[in-house]
């Protein structure tokens, strides 16, 4: 793909798409991750002299329509206040842009044009008239064919992808094709369904597959456990079977369990260790327990790389959280190349304050776990195919 970075930006109107699609909550940021790591792609576009507009999506809005909870005004204060600027958000721009005297200016919520999710043609087209370059750096979005993403890139004058696009796919590149091994893949989160596809890819390229969560405990039922009231998919149980037969896949052997009902849930609700042979019926898995978090962690030590999605317990509460730290720290201390993605697993990171020491934290959730599937991204394809001219 050709690279922003090797474009003549001087004087020229470059419209980056980014993903700006952060947490809000009563109007509040919770995380600025892709805040922050935009930033370095609009500081580089303005030191080129572009005339830069930025364009995202927000949440999943009805198409269409103005809706405030969906605006970007807080995303646009936030940039103002990491760029050191005042950055206007234009709310009417899909028939031109008018800059005035700024230098960069934030696009209202692409979701909000009808046409936007069907990447419409029309409104491609709108788009790519308001620049000389197109910019693509949104990685978290680059898994959606939309009119922001692809129609775009499809009929700009000059279609490039940004340097956050670029690192993400290279890091990702790094860890996925010829990795330095043992390769270590670590997906947790709550189902086995949600993630067949990317237990199936890494079951075919990782040296060892670590499961966590309430994916863990469905292996741990395929084992012939009772497995109580913890959440797992018996339907599943095939495939988790399957699984461990072509791969040596890693799962708890032991187990933190509490009687806790959901709502009962606390930083200080009561947990007991035990083997997963002894889980009664009126118990709930909801960690590892402390052997096979040390286990997980000497696999870790003894990785060359390292790929990480999704938790290894309900680590929102103290009382749960054990699992997942220990796998946080061995992941930070390790030497491995080491590569994380997705919000649950941002949020550990977070947790921990962990991100300096993660060789390379992704801003994707679904386009991470895409990607890991070995599935093209159509936004990043539309960039190929206009590079070949
Ligand atoms: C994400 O948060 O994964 C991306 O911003 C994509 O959002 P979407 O799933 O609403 O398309």
């Amino acid at each position: 793909v050709k690279l922003m970075s090797d474009q003549d930006l001087a004087g020229k109107r470059v419209l980056i798409r980014q993903d700006l699609n952060v947490p809000l909550e009563d109007g509040n940021i919770t995380s600025t991750v892709r805040i922050l790591a935009s930033i370095p792609t609009i500081k580089a576009a303005l030191d080129a002299g572009a005339k830069v507009m930025l364009m995202s999506h927000l949440g999943r809005p009805e198409e269409g329509s103005y809706d405030e909870s969906a605006s970007l005004a807080p995303v646009a204060a936030e940039l103002g206040k990491q760029l050191g600027r005042d950055v206007p958000l234009i709310k009417d721009w899909v028939d031109g842009v008018d800059m005035g005297s700024a230098d960069v200016v934030l696009l209202e919520n692409v979701r909000f044009n009808a046409g936007e999710k069907a990447n419409d043609e029309s409104l491609a087209k709108k788009m790519a008239a308001l620049c000389d370059v197109f910019v693509m750096d949104a990685f978290g979005t680059a898994h959606r064919a939309q009119a922001s993403t692809h129609g775009v890139a499809k009929y700009a004058p000059i279609a490039c992808a940004g340097p956050l696009l670029a690192s993400e796919l290279d890091a990702l590149g790094k860890a996925l094709d010829n990795p330095a091994r043992p390769l270590v893949a670590i997906v947790g989160g709550s189902k086995v369904s949600s993630k067949l596809s990317v237990l199936d890819a890494l079951s075919k390229i990782a040296d060892t597959l670590v499961v966590g969560g309430g994916i863990s405990n469905t292996f741990v039922a395929s084992a012939g456990n009772e497995v109580g009231n913890s959440l797992y998919e018996e339907d599943l149980i095939p495939e988790a079977k399957r699984l461990r037969e072509t791969t040596d896949v890693i799962f708890a052997t032991d187990v933190r369990t509490t009687k806790d009902g959901f709502s009962d849930w606390s930083h200080d609700s009561k947990t007991e260790v035990k083997d997963a042979s002894e889980i009664q019926a009126d118990e709930e898995i909801i960690d590892y327990g402390p052997e096979t978090a040390a286990r997980v962690a000497e696999i870790i030590k003894n990785a060359k790389t390292v790929l990480w999605n999704g938790p290894c317990g309900v680590f929102e509460y103290d009382a749960f959280a054990k699992g997942t730290e220990v796998i946080s720290r061995a992941i930070a201390e390790s030497e491995a190349f080491s590569v994380a993605g997705g919000g649950d697993t941002l949020a550990a990171i977070d947790k921990w304050n962990l991100a300096d020491k993660i060789s390379y934290v992704s801003t994707g959730g679904g386009a991470f776990l895409e990607f890991v599937e070995g599935k093209k991204l159509p936004a990043v394809e539309i960039l190929e195919e206009r590079a070949k001219g």
